[in-house]
Formats: C-alpha cells, sequence, structure tokens
C-alpha cells in the first residue's frame, strides 16, 4: 500500500532544487563561443510542482513574497517584468518542442541572493525546467532542458544571455569546477581544490539599472568586431577565433571601443585556459593573478565592472594573503569573488567592510560559498 502510494504521489508532485552559480573566470565569452569556468552553489531555488487536474491553468506562488500568478498554457505572452518571465518563458521554450504539458500549481522559494551575479534566474529557470520534464514525464535530456532555459531568458526577458550559468546550475558536481568550450558543449570536471585558501564572495549589495540593456550592447558591440574582423581574417566566424596577434594587429581597424570589447574577450578566453592549467598544477598563486587581469579586463576594456566593484578589488591588492579577487557575473553590480587564507578572513572581512561602508554608505554580504551539485529532485 505504501509502495502503491509513493508511486503514485511521485507522479503527481515532485520536488526540485536548481543552485545558482560562481564563475571562477571566463566573463562574457560565453556567448562568444568561449570558455568558462563555473561551478554550482548551495545555495539555490526550490520548487514544489504538483499536476492540478485542469486542462491548462498554471498556477505559481513566490512562498518568500507570497505573490501568486496564473496562467493559460494555451495563451500567454511575457509581461512587462518581473520572475513571472521567467517561468513563463521556460513553459514557452518547452512547448516549442513539442511536448505536452497540463495545469500545473507550483510553489518555489530560494536563497540565492537577486542582483548578486549569482545566477538567481538561471536558478529558477532551471528548477522550473527540470521539474515540469519529471511530472509530465517529458523525456528531455538536460541539454534541452539547458537550451530551453537559456532561450526563455533570450525571448521572454530580453536578455540575449549565454548558456554558463543555465548549463552550471543543470550539470554542476560536488567539488568540481567545470571547463566548457561554449562552442562544441564539451566540458570536464575539475577538482577544486584550494588548501589553506578558500573562496569569498562580497555581494557589493547594489545592482545598477545598466546591467540588462548593457548586456545585450555588449553582445552586439562583439558582433560588430567580428564583422570588420572576418573580412581581414576570412577563416574567423567569432571572437572565439581570433588570436592574440590579430586582435593586436587590428587596432587601427577597429573603432577603439570596439577593439577594447574584443581584446577583453580574446585575452579572457586565454586566461581561461591558462587558468585551468594553474588550477591543475595546483598554482594557486597564477589562478588568482589571471583572476586579477581578468577584473581589470573587465573594467577597462569590457567596461561591465562600477565603482563599487572595482573598490572591493582594490581593496585587496595590497594584502598578500588575498590571491586574486575579480567581479563575477554579467556586471555593474553584484559580487566579487576572492580567493584568500582562510585564517584571514575575519581580520580581512572587518577592514573591508568598514571602508565599504564609508565610501558608499551601503553594508557589503560576505557570502561563503561551496561547490555543489547541480539540479535534482529531491522528492
Ligand atoms: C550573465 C549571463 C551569462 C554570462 C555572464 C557573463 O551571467 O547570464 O551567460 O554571459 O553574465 O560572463
Amino acid at each position: 500500500m505504501d509502495i502503491l502510494k509513493k508511486q503514485i504521489s511521485s507522479k503527481e508532485e515532485i520536488t526540485v532544487q536548481a543552485p545558482g552559480r560562481i564563475n571562477i573566470i571566463g566573463e562574457h565569452t560565453d556567448y562568444n563561443d568561449g570558455f568558462v569556468l563555473p561551478a554550482a552553489i548551495d545555495r539555490r531555488l526550490t520548487v514544489t510542482m504538483r499536476r492540478n487536474n485542469t486542462p491548462a491553468t498554471a498556477n505559481v506562488l513566490d512562498r518568500k513574497r507570497q505573490k501568486s500568478f496564473s496562467f493559460d498554457l494555451r495563451n500567454f505572452t511575457p509581461l512587462d517584468k518581473g520572475w513571472h518571465n521567467y517561468v513563463m518563458g521556460v513553459v514557452h521554450e518547452l512547448l516549442k518542442l513539442g511536448v505536452e504539458i497540463s495545469g500545473f500549481d507550483a510553489e518555489f522559494e530560494g536563497d540565492v541572493p537577486i542582483g548578486s551575479g549569482m545566477s538567481s534566474s538561471a536558478a529558477l529557470e532551471c528548477s522550473f525546467a527540470v521539474a515540469l520534464n519529471e511530472l509530465f514525464g517529458l523525456n528531455l535530456g538536460k541539454w534541452d532542458l539547458i537550451k530551453a532555459s537559456q532561450m526563455a531568458e533570450h525571448n521572454f526577458v530580453g536578455i540575449k544571455c549565454g548558456i554558463m550559468d543555465q548549463f552550471a546550475s543543470v550539470m554542476g558536481k560536488k567539488d568540481q569546477v567545470m571547463l566548457l568550450d561554449c562552442r562544441s558543449l564539451h566540458f570536464d570536471y575539475f577538482p577544486f581544490e584550494l588548501g589553506a585558501h578558500k573562496l569569498l564572495l562580497l555581494n557589493t549589495n547594489v545592482s545598477h539599472s545598466l546591467a540588462s540593456s548593457e548586456y545585450n550592447t555588449r553582445r552586439s558591440e562583439c558582433e560588430e568586431g567580428v564583422a570588420v574582423l572576418e573580412k581581414i581574417y576570412p577563416e574567423i566566424t567569432n571572437l572565439r577565433d581570433v588570436t592574440t596577434g590579430q586582435i593586436v594587429a587590428s587596432l587601427d581597424k577597429l573603432p577603439e571601443h570596439i577593439f577594447r570589447r574584443c581584446h577583453h574577450v580574446v585575452s579572457e578566453n586565454k586566461r581561461v585556459l591558462d587558468a585551468t592549467k594553474a588550477l591543475l598544477d595546483g598554482d594557486k598563486k597564477a589562478l588568482g593573478e589571471l583572476m586579477y587581469e581578468s577584473h581589470f579586463s573587465l573594467q577597462n576594456d569590457y567596461e561591465v565592472s562600477c565603482p563599487e566593484l572595482d573598490f572591493l578589488v582594490r581593496q585587496t591588492i595590497e594584502k598578500d594573503y588575498v590571491l586574486g579577487s575579480r567581479m563575477m557575473g554579467g556586471g555593474f553590480g553584484g559580487c566579487t569573488i576572492n580567493i584568500l587564507e582562510k585564517g584571514r578572513v575575519e581580520e580581512f572581512l572587518e577592514e573591508v567592510s568598514k571602508n565599504y561602508r564609508q565610501a558608499f554608505g551601503v553594508d557589503l554580504t560576505p557570502i561563503e560559498v561551496a561547490i555543489e551539485d547541480g539540479a535534482k529532485s529531491i522528492c
């Protein structure tokens, strides 16, 4: 009897968790067919979903804010803004694959800080994609779910994001970072072991409104660069193909800001590969230096940082117990990711928190993260 009950309930209701992510290095490279080195973390979004026996009514509750929302699966369009678009976007993309989804009720809640560069949006999208796949037995593979979640953001949210966040949220593995080739989608897991050092995120607690509009602008600036470069180097189809020598030689062929955008992407791709090698060699110092280089490139060439992020990175520079620091994610706010000695965290936080408050009148939030598994159903 118990077994029978369990079987029925597992079809009728499911709870799925999908995590946010960190990225060790490789920013704004994913939509340029480049390399990234992310990992899933122990901050997650949890959704409980059940069939509601209606043909096409979806009811979704944001438990934290006690806000609910319903839509008709046969007829829905994006709203002005809000989390609803992530949910509807995922449903829309799954339906485009020709699957059948009937009415459901869902409740979600999470602890990935919003606007922190830790991808709470991918956690929301992927938790719904995985839950719908399992609840309705859609039989879609992980890559289908990752791509549907990414396209939800393109088509319903309006951000032409790359694939890194959704990939990390679904494919993450405990204690492992992943080197993803965003062109071939080939990836490898590597153990992330820092010994006497640890990862620490510092949330600036600011999120500048430029984030979404400038994101899409950067993407088109990269395309503008490729359009010029492919005339000079016909073998190029993307910034991924451009060598350091080629980009340096193109300085006077590209508008100045387009040159800098392209220069960031080309140099960042190399840094991701160098950082992976440093990690494998156990050379934490080299890894840290690459993180600093990444930050300065994002700040000066790609121009997606902000005064608060730059301030926090600058605060670490004279401290020999900090190996590396940089802004993480899309930019214009959110977190820095830092590698520092375990035994110095307290003293570090005391000093930097005070200075940050003095400079900006805002409190920063330190976030300790552990690398964990990607999305999965927990019951
Ligand atoms: C956001 C996007 C990702 C990626 C990063 C920057 O998080 O969702 O696809 O482009 O910014 O690396």
